[in-house]
């Protein structure tokens, strides 16, 4: 599946010569160890050793039971890739015969017909050898050496004039060392998340060209626009004769975008661009009124026009090579507040103020190979979309994703903060290492920069605020560090992007204070402080529902807190069942955050109760209470990030305008902060997600004065009057209502606005919930928002005590009824008898709740199931659960006011406005 799309993708929009071609070299190739232990392996290109060894049952499945450390013998092996390619009369007479690598990872020795025709380092950059005297014709033998990476890793290490820290991670991690030595997926060798799996391979496509003159490499865009006009700027750029070592590039260039054709004879010379690079650079002029904008999603369409390019040398030559346009603009605004209140942080999409919803994207797999399956990034991107994000962050640990994900993103409106792949390390910066960072940053920068979704690049992840805070041990030699930081980030990734684009978004780190870090010469005194650029938030010592504990900065580009995957998905990674419990030697072996599983538990327990640790399904209850307290805890702070987006508190700290969750996937079965796990199920957090994130919603939170604030925040585009604000109370002990108060608002475009202020205690009082002291455990607040009788936002509550104090009382929820409407398609309604909390239906067959997790206050209730393929009524009622807080699974119906300790465990009577309590 994979592959044919590659070979189509070649034929489509790679090069296309007249007096030329391409040898396809992906699909079938052999790999044997240096020491012949296995050898004539069949192998995939693209793809990479573990894969291969998966393939051919040398080891099992990787991602299941400790496999991750069991095959951590593969990485200290040498292991050599081998194919023979045939070479005809045509490839002999032409003046250009290249080996074109779109990925090697890493450390490669590559030959041809046994002699050495190149070296790569850097699984980031493209490779092109010159094979032309290596070729012979008929059957030609390539094969391509990987080193080891742990034993490369290492000598580089022990190359360095002094140590660049840190050495090695932090033992819970299973992982590998010396990961900043190595241009390579910094979290293949094992992250907080995530397993070590340090892979060599032929990560991306492999071909023979061949032309005579020179072919069309990248083609890279620059918008801009005034009142009438927008204007392309196009650099074409050219694969030079002779490799490097021909005087001109000449010929004719035709351009095409919506119909405007001009075409231009170019005659380009080396020596024009002192890196020796043929570029031919045209602005294109495009009305306005010819081409509808791209937005990001939630805000318009998502128009985008393709830009063709067709090079005619002046011999014959042809190559044509094409990238899609999207006309917007996008600014960073960094204003000043006055009165010493700092600087706003916030983008602008074409002159319109957009608050940034979104998560951090990790490697969409451990296995660079298989982060390019294209199944696999669109159930991603369209979890993305759906969850109405409009900005996602490829996190610097991971990898430039491939380009149907870029493709995605255009395609979705989703705005990409792409990171240059640097993470949580120093970095080496003698001349090879610089020289190899630069042509990565080169390439990377032109196969990318066209994508309207590229909304900024930056520099490192937590680089720059591990440098000022000392987290590696440099503080004693903070000159040697700081003057290496500013080689690698100012004067060689900065230098080389604004040699490459034109005013585009530079940021050095995240996070950083983004023109502050500047002034501040590129390491500020303070990184994460909340008047200037990002923050990243964590903390687990605190109630992560308490909004009065969250920053108000101006813009969150991580936090969040960890969950354990469903245990239908656990099961996937093994099957023993003992190694499903709590304290297991597995579940401690996938906890890699120190201290991980005792954190989580003391986070529950703020909040919650769960049953004695003895309960044969405490596992259970821990797993669900864990996805609750992060499906909560990320509500809570993203709304409170989003109530802040138009205010400014005494303190001119606010005006907050992004909020990007960490994370978004996985990459194994553990316990993670992913709201997706890597069985492909989404945890509760992501169906929070898509409320949280919609474009309205209306929000309350219990300020430390004890009264209630509540906020309609909306990031639509026009304004609504008149909508009805309802503030429900309802008794934990009754599906009737004690009071609903109705107000009417006005729902403000892009605006938070706070619509009343309730002082809690008092007000829950006098609606009978009790003494003042007492009223905050009897009940609770519902809130919702509609307009001429259609809920605008989704229905939200507000808990005034914390719910292990409350009087909550165990109800009986069921699945009523399960009815099929499509071969796919099933309505399921299920009931109770009381207010059950975060209900979650759960099933074998994959597929999505139009709802889950919510809170049921509702006598009865139908819930949509819309399964990813064709399945029977009889298959998901099988497998089909429910699931409430206080369930019996977890707590027998006698016991259950001790486990929540509740005041009352049986209705006596329910009668709503006539209820008096007590
Ligand atoms: C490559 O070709 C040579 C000579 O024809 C042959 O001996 C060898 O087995 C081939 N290798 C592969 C991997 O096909
Ligand atoms: C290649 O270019 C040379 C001039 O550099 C020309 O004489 C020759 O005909 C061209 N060959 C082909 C196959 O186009
Ligand atoms: C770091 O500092 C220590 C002690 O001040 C010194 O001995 C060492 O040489 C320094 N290392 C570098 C790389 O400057
Ligand atoms: C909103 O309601 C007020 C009072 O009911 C009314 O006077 C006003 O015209 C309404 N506005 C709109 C836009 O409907
Ligand atoms: C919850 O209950 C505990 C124990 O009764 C009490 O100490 C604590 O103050 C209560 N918390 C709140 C916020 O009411
Ligand atoms: C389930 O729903 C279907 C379709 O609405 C209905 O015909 C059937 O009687 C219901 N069954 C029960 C047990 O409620």
């Amino acid at each position: 599946m994979t592959l044919i799309w590659r070979y189509l993708l070649l034929s489509i929009i790679a090069v296309k010569c007249k007096a030329g071609g391409i040898v396809d070299l992906n699909g079938q190739w052999h790999v044997r160890d240096t020491k012949r232990h296995y050898s004539d392996i069949s192998a995939t290109v693209p793809g990479g050793i573990y894969t291969d060894l998966m393939d051919n049952n040398v080891i099992g499945n990787i991602f299941y039971g400790y496999n991750d450390v069991e095959t951590n013998w593969i990485p200290e092996n040498e292991w050599t890739y081998y194919k023979n390619f045939t070479v005809n009369e045509e490839m002999l007479s032409i003046d250009n015969v290249n080996l074109v690598f779109e990925g090697l990872d890493t450390y490669a020795r590559i030959s041809v017909n046994g002699k050495r025709v190149g070296v790569s380092q850097n699984m980031f950059s493209r490779y092109v050898f010159d094979v032309k005297d290596n070729i012979k014709l008929g059957v030609n033998k390539l094969e391509v050496r990987f080193l080891s990476p742990i034993k490369t890793s290492q000598a580089m290490a022990d190359k360095q004039k002094y140590v660049v820290p840190p050495t090695c991670p932090p033992t819970e991690y299973r992982g590998a060392c010396n990961a900043n030595m190595l241009r390579k997926m910094q979290a293949s060798y094992s992250w907080d998340w995530g397993p070590s799996f340090l892979s060599v391979g032929i990560w991306k496509d492999a071909f023979v060209e061949y032309f005579n003159e020179s072919t069309i490499r990248y083609i890279g865009t620059e918008i801009s626009a005034d009142k009438d006009n927008w204007y392309l700027d196009v650099d074409v750029y050219f694969a030079p004769k002779g490799w490097l070592k021909a005087a001109r590039v000449e010929g004719t260039l035709d351009l095409d975008i919506v119909g405007l054709i001009s075409i231009k004879d170019i005659s380009l010379e080396v020596g024009e661009n002192p890196e020796g690079e043929y570029i031919y650079t045209t602005t294109v002029t495009v009305s306005k009124k010819e081409v509808n904008m791209w937005w990001p999603n939630g805000y318009g369409g998502q128009e985008l026009y393709t830009l063709w390019a067709k090079y005619k040398s002046k011999y014959g030559d042809e190559s044509t090579k094409s990238v899609r346009v999207g006309f917007r603009t996008i600014e960073l605004i960094q204003e000043s507040l006055g009165h010493g209140g700092g600087l706003n942080f916030y983008f602008k999409v074409n002159g319109l103020p957009i608050f940034m919803k979104g998560a951090n994207e990790i490697p969409l797999d451990i296995l660079p190979e298989r982060g390019q399956d294209r199944d696999l990034i669109k159930t991603l991107m369209e979890t993305v979309k759906e969850s109405h994000m409009n900005m996602l962050r490829v996190w610097g640990g991971g990898v430039y994703e491939s380009d149907y994900f870029y493709d995605l993103a255009d395609e979705y409106g989703i705005l990409i903060w792409q990171d240059f792949m640097f993470a949580n390390a120093m970095y080496p910066v003698d001349t090879d290492y610089i020289f190899n960072v630069k042509q990565e940053v080169r390439h990377q920068v032109n196969r990318l920069r066209s994508h309207p979704s590229i909304a900024l690049f930056a520099g490192n992840n937590e680089n720059e605020i591990a440098l000022r805070q000392n987290w590696y041990g440099t503080e004693p030699n903070y000159t040697v560090y700081y003057k290496d930081y500013v080689e690698l980030y100012v004067k060689t990734i900065q230098a080389e992007f604004k040699r490459i684009t034109r005013n585009r978004i530079f940021l050095f780190s995240s996070p950083s204070n983004g023109d502050v870090t500047v002034k501040e010469k590129y390491v500020a005194k303070n990184p994460g402080d909340y008047k200037y650029g990002d923050v990243h938030f964590y903390n687990y010592d605190s109630d992560p529902w308490d909004s009065t504990l969250y920053p108000v900065p101006r813009f969150t580009s991580e936090y969040g807190y960890q969950s354990l995957p469903s245990l239908n998905s656990l099961w996937q990674a093994t099957s023993n069942p003992e190694a499903l419990t709590i304290k297991s030697d597995f579940i401690d072996h996938r906890q890699h955050h120190p201290d991980g599983n005792d954190q989580l538990k003391s986070l529950i327990e703020f909040n919650l109760k769960l049953p004695d640790e003895s309960h044969k399904n405490y596992l259970k209850a821990f797993i669900y209470y864990s996805q609750i307290v992060q499906a909560v805890g990320i509500k809570m702070q993203t709304e409170h990030y989003r109530r802040y987006r138009s205010i400014l508190n005494k303190d001119r700290l606010g005006n907050t305008m992004g909020a990007l969750y960490w994370q978004l996937n996985d990459v194994w079965l553990a316990p993670t902060w992913s709201g997706t796990d890597f069985a492909g199920n989404w945890k509760m957090l992501q169906y929070f997600v898509r409320d949280f994130f919609a474009p309205d919603i209306i929000t309350g939170f219990i300020n430390d004065k004890r009264v209630l604030e509540i906020y309609v925040v909306s990031d639509s585009l026009v304004d609504v009057s008149n909508v009805t604000a309802s503030i429900t109370i309802y008794n934990w002990n009754c599906l009737n209502p004690m009071h609903t108060k109705n107000l009417l608002v006005d729902m403000k475009s892009g605006k938070s606005n706070l619509i009343k202020s309730l002082s809690t205690d008092k007000y829950l009082s006098k609606q009978r919930c009790g003494t003042i002291e007492d009223a905050k455990n009897n009940c609770f607040f519902y809130l919702s928002l509609s307009h001429n009788g259609n809920l605008l936002v989704p229905k939200n509550y507000v808990f005034p005590a914390p719910l292990k104090n409350s009087s909550l009382v165990q109800p009986k929820v069921k699945i009523e009824n399960v009815t099929q409407s499509n071969v796919n398609i099933f309505d399921i309604t299920v009931s109770t008898d009381n207010i059950a909390l975060f209900v979650w239906l759960e099933t074998d067959v994959k597929g999505k709740f139009s709802e889950n997790g919510f809170v049921l206050v509702d006598s009865r209730k139908n819930v949509r199931f819309v399964s990813e393929y064709q399945t029977s009524l009889h298959d998901l009622q099988k497998s089909l659960t429910i699931t409430n807080l206080l369930d019996e699974q977890f707590f027998y119906s006698k016991s259950v006011s001790s486990a929540m300790t509740a005041s009352i465990s049986i209705i006596v009577f329910c009668v709503g406005f006539n209820f008096v309590y007590k």
